[in-house]
């Protein structure tokens, strides 16, 4: 019998520490060996000089994830129907192998009224269907004493060690007093909290005072949620969890000032980590006033998400909190909804108005190629830098390391094998995802995956995915380890307290 499954020749390992060139031996799905030269192997990829790179890691996406309500309104009406994401378990492994992401974290919801065990229940058969390694952060909307003292310690028990919360959304948004209540139990039972900072009363008021000026168009949505109301919640989240002395994670960062807080809050010593997303680097406002003859003034819900990407200023400064290691983390907040279609942006007319237009953007697939060309290409971020942003700093925060997020002896064998020079313009068919558009088309990234491997299996190669449905493995999540300022890991691991 060979000594490795599979041998990945003669690429340029990126370790995030530089690149070496060696063969990487595979060993029932793990790495085995890093080497100059292995030869004892069943079967050989043969790398040819291309970089090699952690599977990417995207710890925020909402696949196939049930919804009564969510993510569209702050009005305050009466709660729609519930509805699931277009995106499916098995078309969003697809799209993220195409992209060159191999594990993600996405969420179980919670229902007002209901505890969070019977949304978890259904969520794992819907995430047992697909390809990718999955893991779960639990939103927590109706904190109820049932909920913190008997279901979290449970779910905890279960590997899930993520709670997320929201500061805004109808029906989802959490008052300071529920917060506080999620913030005492995430400590209790070692997990961190993930936040989505935006204040609530502040964009309802906004939002009905646009509704009442005839301001309703996609171009609205950003006019209701201007940086202030990032930047407080920001500020807000952060001084409750410094009151608990509890560890967060603020979601999908858009704007400087909100950065700031978190930079602050870093300089204190606070352990408060900030994600950002393609979208705020790549997007602007004034996206979302795009108009095209089929489509009229709707093409803007196109690039309606939340927070509303900015402007050119902001975009370079989160470029720059993020080279200074504000921002450690670089998810998509994948959140897709079709233009068209029953679940999609038009579900209720292309008339409505911007607060009934379902919000988030798919972006699984182009996460990483986004990222590499505008960083890596266009040399803004180093190649350690990337390979940190996404894949070794969510491995790490999310409790996945040292299985995920790293090339080296023992870990997952989870690669993508990456030409540093490949021309490609994106197109939504490049993204594979269900989703019938890409805010993205058209871009040209010079940086592209050629094959992946998930768990030491080619699951991707030259854009065709090949894979059975119902192989992703769940992944149980130890505690959150630090990530610190500048993307420099800690010495030690310094970790979460154990579950009570
Ligand atoms: O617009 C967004 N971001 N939709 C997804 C839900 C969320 O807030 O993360
Ligand atoms: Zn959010
Ligand atoms: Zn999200």
């Amino acid at each position: 019998m060979a000594e490795y499954d599979l041998v990945v020749r003669g690429g340029e390992v990126a370790t995030g520490f530089g690149t070496t060139r060696c063969d990487i031996g595979i060993r029932e799905g793990r790495i085995a060996a890093l080497a100059e030269r292995l030869t004892d192997a069943a079967a050989v990829v043969e790398a040819g000089g291309l970089l090699v790179l952690p599977g990417g890691i995207d710890s925020h996406c909402h696949i196939e994830e049930p919804a009564r309500g969510g993510y569209v309104s702050a009005r305050g009406d009466a709660p729609p129907p519930v509805t699931v994401n277009e995106e499916s378990f098995v078309s969003a492994s697809t799209s993220a192998f195409a992209g060159g992401t191999t594990s993600v974290v996405c969420f179980v919801p919670q229902w007002k009224g209901e505890g969070i065990l019977p949304r978890l229940a259904d969520y794992e058969q819907r995430a047992a269907r697909g390809m990718l390694d999955y893991s779960f952060h639990q939103i927590i909307t109706d904190p109820t004493d049932a909920v913190l003292e008997r279901e979290v310690p449970e779910i905890v028990a279960r590997g899930i060690r993520s709670l997320k919360v929201f500061l805004t959304y109808e029906p989802l948004h959490l008052s300071d007093e529920d917060y506080l209540r999620v913030l005492v139990t995430a400590r209790r039972n070692g997990c961190l909290v993930t936040v989505h900072c935006e204040n609530y009363a502040a964009i309802k008021w906004r939002t009905e005072a646009l509704l009442r000026a005839g301001l309703t168009g996609p171009k609205y949505h950003a006019w209701s949620r201007p940086t202030v109301v990032e930047r407080e919640a920001t500020h807000r989240a952060i001084a409750l969890a410094e009151l608990v002395d509890q560890p967060i994670q603020v979601f999908h960062v858009s704007c400087a000032e909100a950065a700031e807080e978190i930079a602050r809050a870093q300089h204190r010593g606070l352990k408060v980590w900030g994600e950002t997303c393609p979208q705020y680097l790549m997007l602007t406002g004034a996206d979302m006033d795009r108009s095209t003859p089929e489509q009229g003034a709707f093409a803007g819900a196109a690039f309606m998400c939340s927070p509303s990407p900015r402007t050119p200023a902001e975009q370079a400064r989160i470029w720059e909190m993020i080279r200074r290691g504000t921002l450690d983390i670089v998810s998509s907040d994948h959140c897709g909804f079709s233009m068209g279609g029953e679940r999609g942006k038009a579900a209720n007319g292309r008339d409505a108005s911007f607060d009934a237009i379902p919000n988030g953007i798919p972006g699984l697939a182009a996460r990483l190629p986004i990222l590499f060309s505008e960083g890596v290409s266009k040399g803004r971020l180093s190649l350690d830098e990337f390979v940190r942003l996404t894949a070794t700093n969510p491995a790490r925060l999310m409790g996945l390391a040292p299985r995920k997020g790293v090339i080296a002896v023992g870990a997952d064998a989870d690669l993508a094998l990456w030409d540093p020079a490949k021309r490609v313009r994106l197109t939504n068919a490049l993204m594979q995802h269900a989703i019938d558009y890409t805010p993205y088309e058209g871009l040209e990234v010079t940086g592209w995956p050629v094959t992946v491997l998930r768990r030491g299996a080619v699951v991707m190669r030259d854009g065709v995915v090949q894979a059975e449905p119902g192989t992703g493995r769940f992944l149980p999540r130890g505690p959150y380890a630090m990530v610190r300022p500048r993307g420099v890991l800690a010495d030690g691991f310094d970790a979460a307290p154990p579950p009570a």
